[in-house]
């Protein structure tokens, strides 16, 4: 049991912050910490603990600047400037990337349930996506445990995808946009990975980047992809966020896919994202 959790609410009180669960899988609200500021050791020892427990966390009414956002990042490690993602970098902060949709939008980034650059040979350990204009309703973002996903599968299937590997390709993931300045990498990584601090293994294969299993004939590939792609999107694996304007989520992409919900064209949704540097899958 987690220290001082009130059983009736699922709330866990740490000494510095308070996280309220989403759902019993995945997913905490954190109170009591001001982000527009820096953090003392405690909060930011207990914000990676709460980063553990519930693999993604979310902060309601923080209005932070850029400054505060890498500062934020850089709690958990230096960060990761994806090559793919260079168009949408704001104007003299390459760690920062643009994520706006409007009614002039053909597109939104992060549709297709995905762990993020896992086009990339490291993808990033995580993102912390803060918005400060969201639509009135709507432009939920669900996210999925892939710990959980794992766990359900069957013994013969977990032994059966041991020691596979992936193709993951940015030309999948982007979905054929190619603006100027552009690269699409791609990259193979196990389609089960080992989280490297929780040890736990998770399904590392998604719809928007994995185009084949390695290996194996291209039929058996396409048959496992699908059953793994269905599977993992069930709700009992999920938590589902409700934005409000200055609400952030920090996921770890290790052990979680997510899917940006486009229900609210042609409303503004808009903010910025920066990417924590990962390790090479294992
Ligand atoms: C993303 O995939 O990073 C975007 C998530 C979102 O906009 O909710």
């Amino acid at each position: 049991m987690a220290d001082n959790l009130d059983e009736g609410t699922g709330m866990t009180d740490y000494s510095a912050i308070t996280v309220t669960p989403l759902t019993p899988g995945m997913g905490g609200v954190i109170s009591g910490v001001d982000l527009t500021r820096p953090l003392s050791n405690l909060e930011v020892e207990e914000l990676h603990r709460a980063l553990e427990d519930r693999l993604v966390i979310f902060f309601r009414d923080q209005p932070i600047g850029h400054e505060d956002h890498k500062r934020f990042a850089n709690y958990f490690g230096g960060i990761h400037i994806a090559p793919s993602t260079k168009p949408w970098q704001a104007p003299g902060h390459p760690e920062i990337t643009v994520m706006h949709a409007d009614g002039d939008s053909t597109f939104v980034a992060g549709e297709h349930w995905h762990s993020d650059m896992s086009c990339d040979p490291e993808p990033p350990l995580g993102s912390v996506l803060y918005l400060h204009t969201v639509p009135p309703y709507g432009g939920d973002t669900a996210f999925a445990n892939m710990y959980a996903a794992y766990d359900a599968l069957s013994d013969r299937m977990k032994a059966h995808l041991e020691g596979l590997t992936a193709v993951h390709d940015a030309v999948l993931g982007f979905g054929g946009i190619t603006p100027e300045g552009m690269v699409l990498p791609r990259s193979s990584h196990p389609v089960i990975r080992t989280h490297p601090t929780s040890g736990r293994k998770g399904i590392y294969v998604s719809k928007s980047y994995t185009t084949r299993i390695e290996g194996i004939p291209e039929a058996e590939s396409e048959a496992l992809l699908a059953y793994l792609f269905d599977h993992i999107k069930q709700p009992l694996f999920q938590c589902r966020f409700s934005w409000a304007p200055h609400s952030i989520a920090f996921w770890d992409n290790r052990c979680t896919q997510h899917s940006a919900i486009w229900d609210y064209f042609p409303q503004v949704r808009s903010g910025y994202r920066v990417q924590i540097l990962g390790d090479a899958p294992f």
